[in-house]
């Protein structure tokens, strides 16, 4: 089989990586891709925010498979509209990815379906906010209703700011459009944890859980970024714990999507705070998480290509995916300023050194390659990720193989993993 997978960061590297496993896939496609998946697929250009290019670039390659990575195709229609021409492909509808692409359709579709989570309010204007403000205590988190790549979400501690921070989403300056309604949510303390499902529409099988660091410091300091690592081991969610996700989160709504007429295939991506109330959804992504889908995918040992058809095909079950006791960990090299503004096309020394550590693969998140040479390409540059039969040996090869590679302005948190491994 032909697969092509959309998409050019860490999280499609992966995807590519691991559907090149699969005795039963004969040719990988990705567009737009990057400099390191490359070497591993026929990389081709698009433009992910045009469904007409999407379509035609479909059209001329007749892929048997397509894999959507990034949330922004999938919120314009994409495979709505793959669908309607016959064409296999993985992910949800746009009316299903609204539980990513508007943040009050899904904090409503919760209320609706008593799915827990934070006490909210939706505003559209100053005057809504004004009004809602005095229902919520400090801190109180502002965040944007439509896709913000990870910016929209600012945890205000005083009135004053989350008055001021509304404003600015509000009047467009601060994210355009995505800003211009927004939802005030209470702010929640405990562990974040993403936990994804593969459904069919009706039936759901969990992945491992995976455990993000969001932001750009040591010791979760500074700005949230689009995750600077990533972690997953078999002792973070219990079997005990993972029948109650199932049951009070991701089945309530596969089976409320379905109620409500948006039936949603494709992979849940549950991003939830595990408060001393229990687990709470922060939020609902319509794909895979980048970059935990780069620790998730090393641990999983059975064929991909298998789960993927079996969600567009109907017939998901728990037992289709077969995991790695092992615990895996991915570590984000950035470029100097992320996530502000950074300078790209530096030289990247070092990458076949990392890879020769043992257990380590290095996935391309944004770089280039030219005259035998890798460059950086984005903000997140490599997501350098290790497996081992211990948290403790998968973190020392990350760090070990990170230190082999070099490029000018690099920054990376050094403490990915480090409070799971002091409990
Ligand atoms: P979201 O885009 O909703 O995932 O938010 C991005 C990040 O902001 C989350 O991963 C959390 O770290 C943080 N966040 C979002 N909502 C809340 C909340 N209600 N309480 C505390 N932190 C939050
Ligand atoms: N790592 C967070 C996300 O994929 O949205």
């Amino acid at each position: 089989m032909k697969v092509l997978v959309i998409g050019s960061g860490g999280r499609e590297h992966a995807l590519v990586w691991k559907l090149r496993q699969s005795p039963r896939v004969s040719q990988v496609y990705c567009a737009p891709g990057n400099g390191g998946i490359a070497a591993e697929a026929e990389c081709l250009p698009v433009d992910v925010k045009r469904v007409e290019s999407l379509t035609a670039l479909a059209d001329r390659l007749k892929p048997d498979l397509t894999v959507v990575g990034p949330e922004l195709p999938l919120s314009l229609g994409m495979v709505d509209e793959f669908t309607r021409r016959g064409w296999k492909t993985f992910g949800p509808t746009r009316a299903a990815a609204q539980l990513e692409s508007s943040k009050s359709f899904a904090k409503e579709f919760m209320q609706r379906h008593h799915i827990p989570t934070a006490h909210y309010a939706i505003c559209k204007s100053l005057e809504d906010v004004r009004d809602a403000l005095p229902h919520f205590h400090l801190p109180v988190v502002a965040k944007a209703d439509g896709l913000a790549a990870g910016k929209g979400v600012v945890i205000c501690k005083t009135k004053e700011e989350a008055t001021a921070v509304a404003g600015e989403m509000l009047s467009g300056k601060m994210l355009g459009e995505a800003g211009a309604s927004l939802v005030l949510e209470e702010c929640l303390q405990g562990d974040e944890l993403s936990f994804l499902v593969l459904s069919d529409g009706e039936r759901v099988a969990p992945l491992v859980a995976a455990q993000d660091h969001k932001r750009v410091g040591d010791g979760d300091t500074g700005p949230n970024t689009g995750g600077m690592g990533a972690y997953s081991t078999s002792a973070m969610v219990d079997d005990q714990m993972q029948n109650w996700l199932l049951q009070h989160i991701a089945r309530p709504v596969v089976e409320g999507m379905k109620a409500e007429g948006a039936e949603y295939k494709g992979v849940l991506y549950c991003g939830l705070m595990m408060t001393a109330k229990g687990p709470m959804v922060l939020e609902f992504n319509c794909r895979f998480g980048d970059p935990e889908t780069q620790p998730v995918l090393m641990r999983l040992e059975s064929d991909l290509m298998e789960a993927l058809e079996a969600s567009i095909e109907g017939r998901v079950s728990e037992g289709d995916f077969r995991w790695s006791q092992d615990a895996s960990v991915c570590v984000v090299m950035a470029s100097g300023g992320y996530p502000g503004t950074f300078e790209a096309g530096k030289r990247i020394s070092g990458l076949a050194d990392a890879e020769k550590v043992g257990g380590v693969k290095v996935f391309h998140a944004g770089t280039t390659q030219h005259d035998n040479a890798y460059f950086t390409a984005g903000g997140r540059v490599l997501g350098v990720t290790a497996k081992a039969a211990e948290l403790k040996s998968a973190v020392d090869r990350a760090y070990e193989a990170v230190g082999k590679i070099k490029f000018d302005g690099v920054h990376y948190r050094k403490d990915i993993a480090a409070r799971a491994l002091k409990k």
